[in-house]
């Protein structure tokens, strides 16, 4: 059931002043972003580089702005062309992907490179060329084809929708109504900066227009916003309640070596966090009692327990129990030791550095042996 819609009055947006409106706006208080070319240097010819609009990009559907700056310098310090990432050791890439989540995100992004150098290293300029590349969907394509080619692109992310939603007060629910924030989105692209205006929409949806307490009285859409006119904006975008997640649970064995070393394994290529590094697990079950003692631990120690730790995945909630163990025999058939010095260089997910945290700071508890 959609919440009770407000009262409110009939929708007031002039279309063609809100471009304009929000342009100004962008001039005066856009972020410096590291991948972004400010207007002033857009107006004086510098030209956006299409490999680092879509590197962000593909970070920028991962995590916040914020967080994806340290990652995108990163990125750009190791290949800083696509080239160089096409030739860049996948493994390499997968390291500095790490902790970023949705692994299967980096797969892409080198092979999307591999295309594009395969075939000059030239990015396509459209849309629908764009779309043909491993990776690129319908929200990066349009992004990169406003932002690095100026194409007329209507770019649609969740701040956008948060902005769309009130301006117009949108009172169909999300996911449903995509469809309509998005016609509506179209018809206020600009020809003129649709670049611009794409990340002016994102700038403002971050740091104006925010989920909570947007700071009406400094938005340059005031006038126009039928959300405020009703009083009501945070009320919107309506959303369906959203079905709780179904939980997982596991184990994860930490077993550390006299010098500092810890065990690891390679995942699989393919299926969640494929390619990724992990600490020997069970698998992970959505059953009551699925393993989640030191009988199911690779070989036999002396396990301690040491707590567990939750991990949020998009399909699911993980609670892993995680155990730790001296243990000083070689590695086992499929697993390598990784020394402290390695250890931050390691393709490990968010979920299994979690795990070994707890290992190694945790509050034990003696668990018998297997
Ligand atoms: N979020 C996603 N892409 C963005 C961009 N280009 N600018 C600001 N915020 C963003």
């Amino acid at each position: 059931m959609a919440p009770q819609r407000p009262h409110r009055k009939p929708g007031n947006v002039v279309h063609s002043q809100i471009a304009p409106r929000l342009l100004a706006w962008y001039d005066a208080h856009h972020r410096e972003l590291p991948w972004r070319v400010a207007p002033r240097d857009l107006a004086n010819g510098a030209r956006p580089d299409p490999y680092r609009v879509w590197l962000s990009e593909v970070m920028l559907q991962q995590t916040t702005v914020e967080a994806v700056k340290a990652y995108f310098n990163t990125f750009v310090d190791k290949w800083p062309t696509v080239d160089a990432l096409a030739a860049a050791q996948r493994e390499d890439v997968m390291k500095a992907w790490a902790g970023l989540g949705y692994y299967s995100r980096a797969r892409n992004l080198k092979a999307c490179a591999e295309r594009i150098a395969a075939a000059g290293g030239k990015f396509p300029d459209t849309e629908e060329g764009l779309r043909t590349l491993p990776g690129i969907g319908p929200y990066t394509a349009a992004a990169i084809a406003a932002i690095a080619f100026d194409r007329q692109a209507a770019v649609v992310d969740g701040n956008v929708e948060r902005v769309v939603s009130r301006l117009f007060a949108v009172t169909t629910p999300l996911p449903q109504a995509k469809t309509e924030i998005r016609a509506l989105v179209e018809r206020l692209v600009p020809a003129s900066r649709p670049g611009d205006f794409a990340q002016a929409m994102m700038d403002l949806g971050a740091t104006v227009c925010t989920p909570k307490r947007p700071r009406c009285m400094l938005c340059p859409l005031r006038e126009d916003c039928t959300a405020l006119r009703a009083g009501d904006p945070e009320f919107y975008p309506v959303r369906l309640a959203r079905k709780e997640r179904p939980a997982r649970r596991g184990a994860a064995f930490v077993a550390v070596r006299e010098d500092g070393a810890i065990l690891l394994r390679k995942r699989p290529t393919s299926g969640l966090l494929g390619g990724m590094t992990e600490v020997p697990t069970t698998d992970w079950t959505a059953r009551q009692d699925g393993e989640s003692t030191p009988a199911a631990a690779p070989f036999l120690a002396d396990w301690v327990a040491c707590g567990s730790i939750t991990h949020i995945f998009t399909h699911f909630a993980l609670e892993l129990a995680v155990f730790r163990a001296g243990y000083d025999g070689p590695a086992p058939p499929g697993h390598f030791w990784s020394g402290p010095a390695e250890i931050s260089g390691e393709a490990l997910p968010t979920v299994i550095k979690k795990a070994i945290e707890a290992a190694l700071s945790g509050t034990t508890k003696r668990a018998g042996k297997r």
